[in-house]
């Protein structure tokens, strides 16, 4: 963890969240090619969930809701996490963190003394308003409602009838008692969500399995080793509060195997809770069921971090899925001070740029600049020499087997075009 945590920070992926001012703990700030890996995730994540099925759209609801929502969903009563608090210190602990109860145990000595366990509940609260006192409502603390609270909506403006999904990504905030292990609990995070509405009850469980079996085979397709996947059920004492199963994949990090994307059944918890029915094409009435795929984004992209990390002779590299690179080739000048080699760099730069996202690199000498982006993970390096001005080709490196060829310039964008998508 130390080595990625470094690696995030010194590559820019993942900066501590307000650091000149001491950082704040349980938020973190994406560097430029940290947005670039993130964005492509849900890109991704968007592609093979809305555009490439006839059977969901996508949503965009907003972040601060009417406080009703949260009343009506269970989650100002039921989103809690167990807490505990140190009677010689007064810190705050997960009470289910054995780990850090006995790491905090032994800064006293060995001795402990907590008090008896209580819910916190993890909903931000948000005071909005000009009168006093200002009304109080939440951050969501999951971006689903937002989903539930349109049902009618996307039912009566849009062509879809059930079975059918509605896809959303978006921000969520928990007051989490102990954010920790870099990213991987923070208050802010952005949740990748599929609602799926199907007939009641009987459609629900090969549903769950169809979706428990597409997203974990979305993960191993960008590349995530299998052997670091796997699934876990829920014990029933386990389960949120809306969920009659719950299956977790989970990866298998520095810190333990950790959950990153949840499946869950939901019943007609929530379209119930809030009143809406669906009217069937055959005239009956009735509330859908709803299966769930409800994936971290931060977390994907900590743990496509952890898994693309390889360490080779005197290199760092990051074997990210070409699809997943921040950028998908870097240009070089083999010589920043001479005119020629910059000004034809920069035409290939201007040829690429509109196709892909390119990084440019003029500093220090190439085995730096490749160093440099193995560590960010761009699979492949475009260097303009000598050689080019006499006969426009241009060396191309490939990231993993570092081995060189010479393409020529008019044919580069499909070159690079087929590797990628291929
Ligand atoms: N709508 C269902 C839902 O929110 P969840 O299991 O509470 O289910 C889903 O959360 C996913 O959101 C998790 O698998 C995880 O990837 C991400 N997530 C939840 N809490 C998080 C936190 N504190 N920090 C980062 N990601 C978190």
């Amino acid at each position: 963890m130390e080595k990625i945590t470094a690696l995030a920070k010194r590559r820019g992926f993942i900066y501590p969240g307000s650091e000149i001012y001491g950082g704040f703990s349980g938020f973190w700030d994406y560097g430029p090619p940290g947005v670039e890996l993130k964005n492509n995730i849900k890109k991704e994540w968007w592609k093979s969930m809305v555009y490439e099925r006839e059977d969901v759209v996508g949503l965009d609801a907003a972040i601060i809701m009417n406080p009703v929502i949260w009343e009506k969903s269970g989650h100002l009563r039921a989103l809690t996490d167990p807490l505990v608090e140190c009677k010689l210190c007064h810190k705050r602990f997960r009470a289910d963190d054995e780990e850090q109860l006995k790491k905090h145990g032994s800064e006293h000595d060995g001795q402990s003394d907590w008090t008896e366990t209580k819910n916190f509940n993890l909903m931000t609260e948000v005071l909005l308003g000009t009168t006093e006192p200002k009304q109080k409502t939440y951050l969501r603390g999951e971006i689903t409602q937002g989903v539930f609270v349109n049902f009618k909506n996307v039912v009566d403006s849009t062509r879809v009838k059930i079975p059918f999904g509605i896809a959303q990504i978006g921000k969520a905030f928990r007051n989490e008692i102990t954010p920790g292990n870099f990213t991987f609990r923070s208050r802010e995070f952005e949740q990748m969500e599929l609602e799926y509405f199907v007939k009641p009850k009987d459609e629900a469980d090969k549903t769950f399995e169809f979706w428990k079996e597409t997203r974990m085979n979305w993960y191993k397709n960008l590349g995530m080793s299998k052997e670091n996947l796997r699934f876990r059920e829920h014990e029933p004492e386990k389960r949120a509060h809306y969920a009659a199963k719950a299956e977790d994949i989970e990866y298998q990090a520095p810190f333990g195997w950790s959950e990153f994307e949840g499946i869950h059944n939901r019943t007609d918890y929530d379209l119930k809770n809030h009143g809406l029915t669906y009217k069937d094409e055959d005239g009956s009435e009735y509330t859908p069921w709803v299966i769930e795929t409800s994936g971290g984004v931060d977390r994907a992209a900590l743990f496509f971090l952890i898994d693309s990390y390889h360490e080779e002779k005197e290199r760092v590299i990051l074997k990210l899925h070409p699809k997943l690179a921040p950028y998908k080739v870097a240009v070089f000048p083999l010589l920043a001070n001479k005119a020629d080699l910059v000004k034809e760099a920069k035409r290939v730069f201007d040829i690429l740029k509109s196709k892909f996202p390119v990084a440019w690199d003029d500093r220090g000498n190439i085995g730096k600049r490749y160093f440099a982006q193995d560590e960010i993970g761009t699979p492949w390096c475009v260097t303009v020499d000598f050689t080019t001005l006499e006969d426009e080709t241009v060396t191309l490196r490939d990231r993993d087997s570092t081995k060189q060829e010479r393409v020529a310039i008019d044919k580069l964008p499909q070159y690079l075009e087929n590797k990628l998508y291929s």
